[in-house]
């Protein structure tokens, strides 16, 4: 029982959530706060598979796309929710030097390796450490990448810890350690729609993006290296824009992603956490604003979303029914100099925040 005046903190219950072939069991953690927001996160790679939060008249819906059962993320998900790494995001040719030496991985997108390979941290079964803080409840999840896993030098080992506060914030908090030198690079793949999915397509929401460059890319999505400024283009998400209102337009970066799919190079200055992003839905009042520590964020508009998933309750996900903010360091750094470096090296740490916050608008 609590004392009067002492504040509830919320609750962290665990349920089974199907096994794997193998007969592995996979748990469910629920995440909930006082405010009845609710988190449900899965130890098969991490996957949040449900979380709910509230519109403007205190209705909880779900705003993440997924699946109702393991089996829809074990056959079919492009990520659905998932911890992605070891490396997010593109390393072009799935090949990389590292300290005079070649490294070769998975070519699993095209040309191109893809969120860690063809079996990358959101396909491994992480181990759960639930906790209860005064303000605050969570999961830890941890997993250790063996060395040469997916061709990636060392053992590295990982946690990321899912907080969900009583202000309504879900905070990441992705930690890293490894034997070797390799590049990490990891982040959330969760796909929104802040109108409650299914919701219909996110071309309504309003973005913005505190980004003044992204990295513009080829057709296969890798970046050309150089950061370009973003005023007087379809990327210019400075100030609130939605997602619709330039996606459709005659320009090459936009047709290399089929609308958006690409890095955008936060703002900074000398803050360690900066806001990178902030999305609104007005027929809801739902807003989600996003902050990390980060250089980049990868915005998507969910172009390969074509109608042939069919979700949660038997919803199909059409064309650009869900959207993902994914922060995190710039495709292909490995092979980019120029650009923030991903590689840890033995006796660092790696360390990388992420918060979503939800709240409403009147
Ligand atoms: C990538 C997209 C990809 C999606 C799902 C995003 O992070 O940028 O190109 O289609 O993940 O795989």
């Amino acid at each position: 029982m609590r004392a009067p005046g002492e504040r509830s903190t919320g609750s962290v219950t665990s349920a089974a959530f199907g096994s794997l072939p193998g007969g592995r069991r996979i748990e469910a953690y629920t995440l909930t706060n006082p405010a009845g927001v609710e988190v449900q996160a899965i130890t098969y790679g991490g996957i949040i598979v449900s979380l709910k939060v509230p519109d403007r008249h205190g209705q909880l819906h779900d705003v993440v796309l997924g699946y109702d059962d393991l089996a829809g993320y074990l056959t079919e998900s492009p990520y659905f929710g998932a911890i992605i790494g070891r490396y997010a995001n593109r390393i072009g040719r799935g090949r990389f030097v590292l300290d005079g030496r070649t490294y070769t991985l998975a070519t699993n997108d095209g040309p191109n390796h893809l969120h860690g390979g063809v079996k990358g941290f959101d396909k491994v079964v992480w181990e759960a450490e639930p906790f209860e803080k005064t303000d605050s409840v969570g999961v830890i999840f941890s997993y250790s990448s063996p060395d040469g896993e997916e061709g990636y030098p060392g053992n590295l080992a990982v946690t990321v810890e899912y907080t969900l506060t009583a202000n309504n914030e879900l905070i990441f908090d992705y930690r890293a350690v490894t034997d070797k030198a390799t590049p990490v690079n990891l982040t959330q793949h969760s796909y929104f729609n802040l109108a409650g999915t299914p919701g219909g397509d996110i071309l309504d929401h309003e973005l913005t993006i505190n980004a003044d460059s992204f990295t513009p890319v080829d057709a296969t999505l890798i970046p050309y290296g150089a950061v370009a400024p973003v005023e007087g283009t379809p990327f210019d998400f400075r100030t609130p824009t939605a997602i619709g209102a330039r996606i459709e337009q005659d320009e090459q970066q936009l047709e290399h992603g089929l609308g958006y799919d690409h890095n955008f190079v936060l703002n900074r200055g000398d803050a360690m956490l900066v806001r990178a992003a902030q999305v609104y839905e007005s027929k809801t009042g739902r807003q989600m604003d996003v902050y990390t520590t980060e250089p980049g964020i990868q915005f998507y508009s969910g172009n390969f979303l074509d109608g042939s998933i069919t979700g949660k309750a038997g919803h199909v996900y059409g064309h650009r029914y869900g959207f993902c903010l994914e922060p995190q360091h710039f495709p292909d750094s490995p092979n980019r100099p120029e650009f923030p470096s991903t590689i840890l090296r033995p006796g660092e740490e790696y360390h990388s925040t992420t918060i979503y916050v939800f709240s409403v608008r009147p």
